[in-house]
């Protein structure tokens, strides 16, 4: 039993990562909103990344296990992205991420094995059109795992999930018909899209110790999209 902070436990990944972790972790959620989290055995703070808020005094002494979950795939053509939305996908993704992280960073130092996950997309590694946006941000969070891993090594563990879609309401509009849901899954060498469960069962074995010679990857997680060729 540990004390695992889910930023962003409200809905989607999070949510899913909540349901799996409440029944054998102290869970502290994170997040702006929080009704679906009536039934779940764990702790809501209420916290929107974009602010200044410090959620330190919430929080334990030490924490062991700690989940950045906001994010954004805003898909533009390059030439009608202005620098604002560039900004606007850095500042949920990466700053808030660096924000949580030196808030809660002496916590993790505390605990005996400290793990951290983050999210990336696919698209850094293979490059996808209009995804200049959330790539340049998601490959900002694929350096920070690996520079924050090297630095805090061995006391607490970075490790970053690089995604392709996946069912929640972050990626509605890309799945909210039959038809984009079919052409989706053709995409896919695994046949089909991400459920957001796949996703909670890695972070549960990154965030556990049965994972304690692991830091500093970008582990694809994404129905073959990044590695396989099948037709
Ligand atoms: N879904 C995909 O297809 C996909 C693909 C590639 C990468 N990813 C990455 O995977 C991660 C999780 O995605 P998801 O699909 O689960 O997203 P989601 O469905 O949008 O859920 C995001 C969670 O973050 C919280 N959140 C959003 N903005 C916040 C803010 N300003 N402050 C505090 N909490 C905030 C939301 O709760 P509140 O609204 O209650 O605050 C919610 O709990 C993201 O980093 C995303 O970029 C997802």
């Amino acid at each position: 039993m540990g004390n695992i902070l889910i930023v962003g436990g409200s809905r989607g990944i999070g949510y899913s990562i909540v349901k799996l972790l409440s029944d054998k972790h102290n869970v502290f959620v994170a997040s702006r909103t929080s009704e679906n989290l009536s039934n779940l055995d764990c702790k809501y703070i209420n916290f929107d990344a974009l602010s200044d808020e410090n959620i330190n005094s919430q929080l334990p002494e030490s924490i062991d296990g700690l989940v950045y979950c906001p994010g954004s795939i805003n898909l533009k053509p390059f030439k009608s992205l202005k620098a604002e939305d560039f900004l606007n996908d850095f500042n949920i993704n990466v700053i808030g991420a660096i924000k949580v992280i030196q808030s809660v960073i002496d916590k993790l130092r505390i605990s005996e094995s400290a793990s951290v996950v983050l999210f990336s997309t696919v698209a850094v590694k293979i490059g996808m059109p209009f995804h200049s946006s959330v790539s340049s941000a998601k490959a900002a969070i694929e350096g920070l795992t690996k520079s924050l891993a090297a630095e805090y090594a061995p006391k607490v563990r970075f490790n970053c999930i690089s995604l392709s879609l996946v069912k929640t309401e972050l990626a509605d509009k890309f799945l909210n018909t039959d038809l984009k849901i079919e052409k989706a899954e053709q995409r896919h060498p695994l046949n089909s899209v991400g459920n957001a469960n796949d996703i909670a069962f890695l972070v549960d074995y990154l965030l556990s110790k049965k994972s304690k010679w692991m830091s500093g990857q970008i582990i694809g997680l994404d129905g073959g999209l990044s590695s396989l060729k099948t037709n």
